[in-house]
């Protein structure tokens, strides 16, 4: 008997809540829980009091994200069934010291596993509900991005995501994300397209295509990108995320020659000074991440673009932050997404020490916003004083 079919005899009439934190990486990965949450044979309630099961995947960007989810989950357990069990996945569930407060502070949690281990989840749940007890596992962080979980996408306004890559390389030196998520591992060209074309069929409107650092799927994203607007069908496709070093010429023509692919470009410029881009690894300067933004405003007819901001990155200066403004100013990003650096263990940056109070972030940060809903207000670039 297989596990599904053993699975569905030990969950009859059992129901589980799924609640799904961070990216829309997390939510791609909620597809495919829910999807085998159903072939396990659970009922899905949106009423996390009467479910038998709590299945949360997790975000670790910032200890804000870790925070809120404890006090989630925390809330779940006091609220939920009596001898409710939780399980918690995603990129938290990778971080050991997670783990640790989970083991002591939370004993309902019953199973942890990360990103990598969504094909494991029936094994899981099967030695659970037969043996009992409480299995905390982290994922292997090179594990295959699994074919076979059954998926199950929620019928929102006629879009879906779609995992092409997972992992990352870059290193950034503040970030936790290649930590949790592991290496770079990439779909199959013909699998993602396969996908993109039932979707298509299906009535999907507007198809995104997902991985933390978009540029770097193998064998080829532009290529990628031009097939999968490629098919028949009133539809548009977008994109999330391109590290502005790896995204270039070919990228932007391909946008530009892909009338099915949207014409914004989502290109997380971090800061806009030199000393605190190689502080943060991010491997391009102000000048050549001004150059792509030329570039791409030359080659994508009516480009929107937009961006994120860290403020208060450990030793930026007042000249540092002036620099990102100035920045911000010349580009006239169409929407910005802004955040106050928050240390996250394990990240080379952590060991860094703060220069800025919790007071003077918040200042900065209030700046940054106000400049930019200035910028938004004005539809734009703000032409330099003088
Ligand atoms: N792969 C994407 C970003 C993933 S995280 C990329 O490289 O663009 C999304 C955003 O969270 C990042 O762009 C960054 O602006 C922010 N971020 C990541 N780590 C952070 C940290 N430790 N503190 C504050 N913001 C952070
Ligand atoms: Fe984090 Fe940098 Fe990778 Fe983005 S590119 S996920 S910011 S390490
Ligand atoms: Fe958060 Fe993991 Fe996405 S840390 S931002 S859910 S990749």
């Amino acid at each position: 008997m297989d596990t599904y079919t053993r699975l569905r005899e030990l969950t009859g009439g059992l129901t589980a809540y799924l609640a799904v934190y961070g990216c829309q990486q997390n939510q791609a990965d909620g597809d495919r829980l829910r999807g085998s949450l159903l072939a396990m044979g659970y009922r899905l309630t949106q009423d996390h009091t009467e479910a038998d099961l709590l299945v949360l995947v997790t975000c670790a960007v910032r200890k804000h994200a870790e925070t809120k989810l404890l006090g989630h989950l925390g809330e779940y357990l006091r609220t939920g069934k009596p001898g409710v069990k939780a399980v918690l996945c995603g990129c938290m569930a990778q971080r050991e010291e997670v783990r640790e407060l989970l083991r002591t502070s939370y004993r309902q949690v019953a199973l942890t596993f990360g990103p990598a281990d969504i094909g494991r989840f029936p094994e899981y749940m099967l030695t659970l509900l037969t043996e009992g007890g409480r299995r905390l596992y982290a994922s292997p962080d090179t594990a295959p991005i699994g074919e076979d979980i059954p998926l199950a996408r929620l019928p929102e306004d006629g879009r879906a995501n779609v995992t092409i890559m997972t992992g990352c390389d870059n290193f950034c030196s503040y970030c936790i994300v290649p930590y949790v998520r592991g290496r770079e591992r990439s779909r199959a060209p013909e699998a993602v397209l396969e996908e993109v074309r039932g979707l298509v069929a299906g009535g999907v409107r507007e198809i995104w295509l997902l991985g933390q650092n978009v540029n770097s799927y193998r064998p080829d994203f532009s290529e990628l990108l031009r097939a999968c607007g490629s098919f028949d069908g009133d539809y548009t496709v977008r994109f999330m995320t391109s590290h502005p070093r790896d995204a270039g010429r070919r990228l932007f023509s391909a946008i530009a020659e892909t009338p099915r692919v949207a014409p914004i470009l989502h290109l997380p410029v971090q800061s806009g000074s030199n000393a605190v881009l190689k502080a943060m690894n991010r491997g391009y300067t102000r000048e050549e991440y001004l150059e792509k933004i030329r570039l791409a405003k030359e080659l994508i007819p009516r480009v929107a673009l937009t961006s994120d901001v860290i403020v208060g990155f450990p030793g930026e200066t007042e000249r540092d932050f002036l620099d990102t403004l100035d920045l911000l100013k010349e580009v006239g990003f169409a929407k910005l997404f802004t955040f106050q650096y928050s240390p996250r263990s394990g990240t080379p940056a952590a060991e860094l020490p703060q220069t800025l109070t919790p007071e003077e972030m918040k200042e900065r940060f209030l700046r940054l916003l106000a400049l930019q809903k200035e910028i938004e207000r004005r539809g734009g670039v703000i032409p330099p004083a003088g």
